[in-house]
């Protein structure tokens, strides 16, 4: 493969012309090798004796920091007992309850998204009648039915995901027999089957990446809905960024190892393979250029980054390597690419911020490349990238990268620390300390230039969504390093959204995190509130809050890989 690639690029070096010819070239020959590799035997997947595991997990815990604190974990799995049963008096079945109106809204496509979203929560918490409760759904819903557009990314990431991981969890014991038995436990992997075989039609594109949606009246993938795709309109075909080609692959290789069935590992991968075999000269090695065509794979945007849009794609190529190694074929190619794409971030995108007038303090940000044009904005998003980097740190025992991954994550502690409500900001500006006389924002409003003088940035989106990204790389901190530092830091983290984002029907999103005091709010709540939760608070942020102060063995990362929405699979093959 290696020889192959090189072959791949020299001649695209020489006829950038041909590339057509190529990329037809590179997709036979790569979907050849899937199919060869993928097409043995089930049986050879479970005859494998299973040798898995990881040592990333610190192992030198002094003063009890690695057994639970109950009190603390007690404090969140209430508050995720509150989310779940305000949304079962008055939302269930909705795909979502909205928080200060306690109506429900059904923008997933109805199949009860914080029910599967979130029972892999409820079963790390024990919450035991609440997830026989939601069991009891998910085994009646028809995954088939749908009035909407199926988007295959946010279905694979919250439905698939939160599906197959019931199933390893209940396969490794977690779950105890007589609240989920073993005939509900086969249904469940039913209906992961059923879903993944209707989000099928999102792989059949001529590149194999994924259609943006899939249409299950015609099971047919198609391009977005036009008031969804007007910012993309300037592109012939429908195009798509790494994060969404590049986030299936997790959830599909637990399928195809739970069912037997390599079709799903082998879609999954051939959807991602354009992204890693890239025949495109990148800027940056190991960093993809997007956004992408699906119909002739090349790349029709200049934009590089680690954040909203890309994140997830570098998260896989990690994790893929931890979920199954040394079995995985491909394991030294995705490795070297992460190795690649972390070492890009650390030259390219990381940047520190300079001095401000009242703020001597300079802190690591993660900015972003357009082009040829450097922007000095990261979003909460990219505060996902420490934990990862984290990870690596450990299962590559690359120290360095730990220190950087460290510092990156006290940026985002920065963000959270410097406003009112102790809750960092949708997103961010600052000014570079290095290389830029003339950065592409600059403080302009008085609000801006106030809050730059102080903290050293501004707000560029001052809501707060109840995303985890950054309690969940202070869960990786924590487990990794075995600090005590981060857990408080994550209970301040915890106390300051209870205090702020708790609302008469479970937990709101905040409209300014600057914003704490009443006289601020305007009208019923709104000026303090966005009426809005979205799956991942229970999957993710209440998740990775509780994992932080209960005992390290439970979920152990040297056992369990976590996806992008929080869903443990175990390692294993
Ligand atoms: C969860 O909340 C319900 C309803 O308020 C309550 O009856 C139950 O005791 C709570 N469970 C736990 C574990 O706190
Ligand atoms: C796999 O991909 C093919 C297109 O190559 C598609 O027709 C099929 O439905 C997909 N199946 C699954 C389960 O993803
Ligand atoms: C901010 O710094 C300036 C000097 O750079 C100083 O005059 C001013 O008092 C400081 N303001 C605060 C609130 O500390």
């Amino acid at each position: 493969m290696p020889g192959f690639r090189r072959w791949v690029k020299s001649k695209f070096d020489k006829n950038p012309n041909g590339s057509c010819k190529l990329l037809a070239a590179v997709l036979v020959v790569s979907f050849y090798l899937m199919i060869k590799e993928f097409s043995g035997p089930a049986v050879r997947l479970s005859s494998t004796i299973p040798k898995y595991g990881a040592n990333v997990q610190c192992t030198h815990w002094t003063n009890g920091w690695a057994t639970a604190d109950e009190e603390k974990a007690d404090k969140v799995r209430d508050a995720m007992n509150y989310t779940f049963w305000k949304y079962r008096e008055n939302a269930w079945g909705s795909d979502d309850i909205l928080p200060v109106s306690g109506s429900g809204s059904s923008s997933r496509n109805g199949w009860g998204a914080f029910i599967v979203d979130s029972a892999t929560t409820l079963v790390l918490m024990g919450l035991w009648d609440e997830l026989a409760l939601s069991v009891e759904h998910i085994i009646a819903v028809d995954f088939t039915k749908t009035d909407a557009l199926v988007d295959p990314f946010e279905t694979t990431i919250r439905y698939l995901g939160g599906l197959v991981s019931l199933v390893d969890l209940y396969d490794a014991g977690v779950i105890p027999n007589d609240v989920v038995a073993r005939d509900a436990r086969d249904a469940i992997l039913q209906q992961a089957v059923t879903l993944a075989n209707a989000l099928g039609p999102a792989y059949d594109s001529p590149t194999r990446l994924p259609w943006p949606r899939v249409d299950f009246s015609q099971s047919k993938g198609v391009a977005d809905s036009p008031a969804v795709s007007s910012q993309d309109s300037k592109y012939k075909n429908p195009v798509v960024g790494p994060a969404r080609a590049g986030s299936s692959i997790l959830e599909n290789r637990v399928l195809t190892r739970l069912t037997g069935d390599s079709t799903y590992a082998r879609n999954s991968t051939l959807a991602w393979a354009p992204l890693v075999w890239t025949k495109w000269l990148c800027k940056y090695p190991g960093t993809v250029d997007a956004p992408i065509d699906i119909v002739t794979g090349e790349p029709v945007g200049r934009q590089r980054h680690w954040d909203a849009g890309h994140d997830s794609f570098y998260e896989y190529l990690l994790k893929i390597t931890l979920l199954a190694p040394p079995f995985d074929p491909y394991f030294s190619e995705y490795k070297e690419k992460f190795g690649l794409a972390a070492g890009s971030l650390r030259e390219q995108y990381a940047s520190r911020s300079a001095s401000a007038p009242n703020h001597t303090m300079q802190h690591l940000f993660v900015a972003r490349d357009d082009d040829d044009w450097f922007l000095n904005k990261q979003s909460h998003l990219a505060c996902f990238a420490p934990g990862t980097l984290l990870l690596a740190s450990k299962a590559y025992e690359d120290e360095s990268l730990g220190l950087f991954a460290l510092a990156l994550l006290e940026g985002c502690r920065h963000t959270y620390e410097s406003t009112p409500s102790k809750i960092g900001p949708e997103a961010w500006s600052w000014i570079p300390k290095f290389g830029y006389d003339y950065p592409i924002y600059s403080p302009e409003t008085p609000r801006e230039k106030a809050e730059w003088r102080t903290s050293g940035f501004w707000s560029t989106d001052a809501r707060y969504k109840g995303r985890p990204e950054y309690v969940e790389s202070l869960f990786y901190a924590h487990r990794i390093t075995g600090e005590a530092r981060f857990r408080e830091w994550a209970w301040e983290a915890f106390t300051a959204m209870e205090q702020h984002c708790k609302a008469p029907y479970g937990y709101a999103q905040l409209a300014d995190v600057y914003r704490v005091e009443p006289e601020q709010w305007s009208g019923a709540g709104e000026g303090r509130w966005i009426d809005m939760q979205e799956s991942f608070w229970a999957a993710e942020t209440l998740k990775y809050l509780w994992l932080t102060f209960s005992d390290a063995n439970i979920a152990s990362l040297d056992r369990w890989v976590f996806s992008t929405e929080g869903h443990p699979f175990r390692m294993i093959r």
